[in-house]
């Protein structure tokens, strides 16, 4: 629970956290839901009254909002009839937070699962995160924080259990001055199984007319191809077809694409997927090679 400020404050209607500034006795921040009421008097410590203004401008004894709007966002100084300053209000609108949409992926099976979290609606205060994770059905025994990422923001990381029987179960919480709210997503490991896709595609005239090789690498962050095989899709199209051929699976990182056009480009994606368990990769960046006309192929 807030503590709550020493301004009197008449009327609060709605989410709202009063708090002292630390480094600023005067000074109070006020954090109010968007359409919320507030009602609070200029007062100062021994009770004399004054009046509210707000960039130079004077307002009421009683600083009155009905229905709190961003606009009305500000530093409310409290001044008595002297001029001396008694309170200053450092008004924030804003919204409680929402619940994190939550999805959770293992491209690095069967060592680790990645979580990441959306903001949904923009709270426009500051929104601090916590994720927790339990595996198993029971949930409040050996809860385990979820570890932050270097370098990815709304992304935390889990070390998960194969063949497990039970889902793992992550819970999410938003908190920030108005409130809080929480997730839970429970997720069986082998079904989150989604490597990241492969790199290093390379699409080359092959010696054969017609012909384009294809060859790419595993994705680095599957740390176990040797245990773990992956099987691979190409995808490819003409430069100015909107519908792309499927092929595959493969499964070892080299194909051709034969019976091409000469003159035509194609463009060629791969995506990657442990054999047994899991869903596919996103598909990897495009690249694209321009089939040699007949009677130039066989160089190299
Ligand atoms: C508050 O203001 C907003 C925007 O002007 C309006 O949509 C809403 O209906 C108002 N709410 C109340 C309780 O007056
Ligand atoms: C109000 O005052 C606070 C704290 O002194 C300052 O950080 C902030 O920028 C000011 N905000 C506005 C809208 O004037
Ligand atoms: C999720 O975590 C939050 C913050 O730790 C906690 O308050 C909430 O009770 C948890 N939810 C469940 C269902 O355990």
């Amino acid at each position: 629970m807030a503590r709550v400020c020493a301004v009197a404050i008449a009327v609060l209607l709605g989410p709202v956290l009063c708090r002292n500034l630390p480094e600023d006795p005067f000074t109070k921040e006020l954090y109010v839901a968007v359409g919320s009421a507030v009602e609070v008097p200029c007062k100062g410590k021994g009770g004399e009254e004054g009046q509210w203004g707000l960039n130079g401008k004077e307002l009421h004894a009683v600083l009155s909002i009905r229905n709190t709007t961003l606009e009305d966002q500000g530093n409310y100084t409290c001044r008595s009839r002297d001029g001396s300053l008694l309170q200053t209000l450092f008004l924030r609108p804003g919204y409680p937070p929402s619940r994190p949409q939550v999805k959770c992926w293992s491209p690095s099976y069967p060592k680790h699962a990645l979580c990441s979290w959306g903001e949904g609606p923009e709270p426009l205060l500051p929104t601090r995160y916590t994720a927790t994770y339990e595996t198993g059905l029971r949930w409040g025994h050996l809860l385990q924080p979820c570890l932050p990422v270097p370098g990815l923001r709304h992304h935390c990381q889990l070390n998960i259990r194969m063949y497990h029987q039970d889902a793992h179960s992550i819970n999410v919480t938003a908190t920030n001055p108005l409130g809080s709210a929480y997730t839970i997503f429970s997720f069986m490991v082998e079904d989150v199984v989604k490597p990241d896709p492969p790199v290093d595609v390379r699409v080359v005239q092959d010696s054969k007319a017609k012909t384009l090789s294809v060859t790419w690498a595993p994705p680095p962050s599957w740390t176990t191809p040797a245990f773990f095989p992956l099987k691979y899709m190409v995808r490819y199209h003409t430069g100015n077809s909107k519908t792309a051929r499927k092929l595959g699976p493969f499964l070892s990182p080299a194909m051709a694409l034969k019976g091409l056009r000469g003159g035509e480009t194609y463009t060629v994606q791969v995506s990657a997927q442990d054999r047994l368990v899991g869903q596919s990769s996103d598909w990897s960046a495009p690249v694209s090679a321009t089939v040699l006309p007949r009677g130039h192929a066989g160089q190299r």
